[in-house]
């Protein structure tokens, strides 16, 4: 069954750029970079990746993206993340990246972005791999700094598919952010949102009515609201779900508590993702197997999530479609 899913062509559709910061790069960056990491050694790092809920893993990871400077940093970690997909077999990725945590310290956005797409582009020409980038606005911050982030990028707008909202969910609500969204909208830009992995169910309505968004990031905390659940099942919105995020950030106390299953039975649109892989203890197919030890996922719910997977991406009907055909190979050589 690992094998079957380590195979399986699937798409990734909530991963966070700076989340995939691996402890051993963070420190070769920060050597290369001269910059002080208030840890000792890799081990040390590791190690440190102890969280009790959203913030106390925030503090950590702002504080990891402090050694990407250069252009070739970004590259680097993307690159990294990117060659990691193609060992996974996942075919199509969308990126978040948040330009804040690196404009706040002086780094150009252009810097960020060209170093990222870079690294998108060598992997579309190199063995075909899909993707796309999202820029997510952090919600900590104000309305107004989301607003001059957007007009800093878009003069980039060709390299990006949509923007996001992530950060401190709690306290600061989708309404906070409507005018920005607007705005994103009006450029052609599509919308996503983080709400309802720490915020209540309000915080996902919010972001579908006034944020507009074409999926909900995390969305667990829809269960605490029937009609919420009946709304997302008939309206086919997407969740992009991360159970082994959710785990290490106590948001279910154990992943046999998780409920991405019961959605998907009920008729949800869900998916698997890694949010944050090197800091929560694996990438993609972790997040996969992880439902088949405590969930005793079956194959074709796998087959199910992987489709779902493609369903929701912002790819045009046609690209999905030639997901879908490498899916049905891929079953067919299993005779599946
Ligand atoms: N930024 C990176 N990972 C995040 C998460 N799980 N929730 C909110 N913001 C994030
Ligand atoms: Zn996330």
């Amino acid at each position: 069954m690992h094998s079957f899913i380590n195979n399986l062509p699937k798409a990734e559709l909530h991963i966070h750029i700076e989340g995939s910061l691996e402890p051993e790069l963070m420190f070769q960056l920060a050597q290369r970079n001269q910059i002080e990491l208030p840890f000792n050694s890799v081990e040390e790092i590791r190690s440190a990746y102890n969280f009790s809920n959203l913030q106390t893993f925030l503090d950590i990871y702002y504080q990891g993206a402090n050694v990407l400077q250069h252009e070739q940093d970004f590259y680097d970690m993307t690159m990294a993340y990117l060659l990691r997909c193609k060992e996974e077999s996942v075919i199509h990725s969308e990126l978040f990246f948040d330009p804040q945590t690196h404009t706040d310290r002086g780094i150009e956005i252009g810097t960020v972005i060209s170093g990222i797409d870079r690294a998108l582009q060598d992997a579309k020409t190199q063995w075909g791999m899909s993707s796309g980038l999202i820029l997510c606005f952090l919600r900590h911050l104000s309305a107004d700094a989301a607003m001059d982030t957007l007009e800093q990028a878009l003069p980039y707008k060709d390299k990006l598919i949509g923007v996001g909202l992530d950060s401190s969910e709690l306290g600061h609500p989708p309404e906070k952010f409507t005018a920005v969204f607007e705005r994103a909208l009006a450029e052609g830009l599509l919308t996503v949102a983080h709400a309802g992995e720490e915020g209540p169910a309000d915080y996902i309505w919010q972001a579908l009515d006034l944020l507009k968004v074409s999926r909900i990031d995390h969305g667990v905390r829809c269960i605490e609201d029937e009609t919420l659940v009946q709304r997302l099942i008939d309206e086919q919105i997407p969740l992009t779900v991360c159970p082994q995020s959710n785990l290490k950030l106590c948001v279910v106390d154990a992943m046999s508590q998780h409920n991405i299953l019961q959605l998907m039975d009920r008729g949800v649109l869900v998916t698997t993702n890694s949010d944050d892989p090197a800091y929560f203890g694996g990438y993609l197919n972790k997040n996969y197997t992880a439902l088949v030890d405590s969930l005793d996922m079956t194959s074709e719910q796998a087959v199910q999530l992987a489709r779902n997977s493609f369903a929701a991406s912002f790819v045009s009907d046609d690209i999905k479609a030639d997901f879908n055909r490498r899916m049905d190979d891929y079953l067919t050589a299993h005779k599946l």
